[in-house]
């Protein structure tokens, strides 16, 4: 998958530009990009290989089921005319049946699998089962969204103590797939933040540099992070996140509580215009956050990444968590922090994209 995605970036849409300012020329469209494009006419471009992880995570599969490597835009596999029809029949069904509102999604039926279960399945046990556990309402909650944030900063030290964290360098291990690989995380305020993984061919390298994401790799030109990646990516790199959350978000809603390994949460959704929801849950006894999930948009459906905060310790007056693991459809990793530095110089060119990559 690595190689078909590197055969993509060397295209034109790699050099696509997020966010686009106030004044900028429109977003490049997928047709526009690409070669082929019939089923996704209208969708920005920096989306369609977001939905083609999308497409791939619903089916369980990677995107050889569909593709050739080296010549995406051909259509020589059945499955990918397949996949287009797919398209147009979940349009209709959206269109026909949910008044347009994307209700339906290739998950909602594939649900991780090449061929969807029109079956349910027997019992696995004679325990009784609870049924409708996830449909019932959520029990009235007894807290406000502004108590849970308001206790998050004063159990991570308090306002001052947050605002006087500049910098932070944190070194580290990535763990995968039983492998240590040694990690770097820079943050400085504001909004910039790299994190490298030094890998036996080279590092792996994701940075928000203030404005805009980007990402490299070994052997490849970097690559501009789509408008939603890097709204993802400028969320990580504030320092100061627990002070901005209320200002972030416009719509802070309480949800169901829920038990996040032995911690019982409290769970918020905030809401932003023209964003999907991000969702946070907060351990209720301490205070602290320990899972958070937010959405990338695709024209197909959204994509979860959920990060998970764990071993959370005091440095210079401020709680920061030591582990966390970030999770998608096609993996998970773990990061494992064993030495932190605050309020350090660091060079900002250390934010900046490679002169390499400039078209
Ligand atoms: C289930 C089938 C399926 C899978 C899996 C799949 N794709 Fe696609 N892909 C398609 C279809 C269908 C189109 C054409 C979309 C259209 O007509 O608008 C397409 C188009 C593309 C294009 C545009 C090519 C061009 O120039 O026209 C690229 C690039 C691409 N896919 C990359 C990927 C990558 C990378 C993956 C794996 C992450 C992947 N695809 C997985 C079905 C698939
Ligand atoms: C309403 C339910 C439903 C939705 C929504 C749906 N599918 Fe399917 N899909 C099916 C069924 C049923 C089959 C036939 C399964 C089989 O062959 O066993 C199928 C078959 C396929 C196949 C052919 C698989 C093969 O083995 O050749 C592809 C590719 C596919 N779907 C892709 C998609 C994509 C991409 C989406 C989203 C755009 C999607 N499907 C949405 C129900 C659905």
């Amino acid at each position: 998958m690595t190689a078909l995605i590197a055969g993509w970036t060397a295209q034109g849409a790699s050099a696509q530009t997020p966010a686009p300012a106030a004044g900028a020329a429109p977003p490049k469209l997928a047709e526009e990009a690409f070669k082929n494009i019939q089923s996704l006419k209208g969708t920005p471009a920096d989306q369609l290989i977001p939905a083609m992880q999308f497409i791939s995570a619903s089916l369980g599969v990677e995107c050889d089921f569909c593709h050739v490597q080296g010549k995406m835009d051909v259509d020589d596999k059945k499955e990918k005319k397949a996949a287009r029809d797919m398209i147009a029949m979940t349009n209709a069904i959206n269109a026909g049946h949910f008044k347009g509102h994307r209700e339906i999604t290739c998950n909602s039926c594939h649900n991780g699998r090449m061929h969807p279960l029109g079956i349910p399945p027997v019992a696995q046990t004679d325990v009784a089962q609870e049924h409708g556990r996830h449909d019932a309402p959520p029990p009235a909650s007894t807290v406000s969204a502004g108590d849970v944030l308001d206790k998050y900063v004063a159990a991570l030290g308090g306002t001052e103590a947050i605002q006087k964290v500049n910098s932070r360098v944190q070194k580290g291990n990535l763990l995968a797939g039983g492998h240590e690989t040694p990690i770097e995380v820079l943050s400085k305020a504001p909004y910039k933040r790299v994190s490298v993984s030094h890998t036996p061919s080279g590092d792996n390298v994701t940075a928000f540099d203030g404005v805009t994401g980007w990402m490299g790799s070994p052997g490849r030109p970097p690559r501009d992070m789509s408008a939603s990646e890097s709204e993802a990516a400028k969320l990580d790199a504030d320092l100061q996140f627990a002070l901005h959350l209320k200002s972030a978000f416009p719509q802070i809603r309480v949800g169901r509580p829920e038990k996040i390994g032995d911690a019982q949460c409290v769970a918020l959704i905030g809401v932003r215009p023209d964003q999907p929801p991000v969702r946070l849950w907060f351990d209720e006894q301490t205070g602290l956050l320990v899972r958070m999930v937010r959405y990338s948009e695709t024209p197909l459906g959204r994509n979860p990444t959920q990060l998970d905060f764990a071993d959370y310790k005091d440095v210079d007056g401020v709680k920061i968590p030591l582990r966390w693991t970030i999770a998608r459809p096609n993996g998970r990793f773990t990061i494992q922090v064993t030495d932190v530095q605050q309020n350090v110089p660091v060079d900002d060119a250390r934010f900046t994209k490679p002169e390499a990559a400039a078209k």
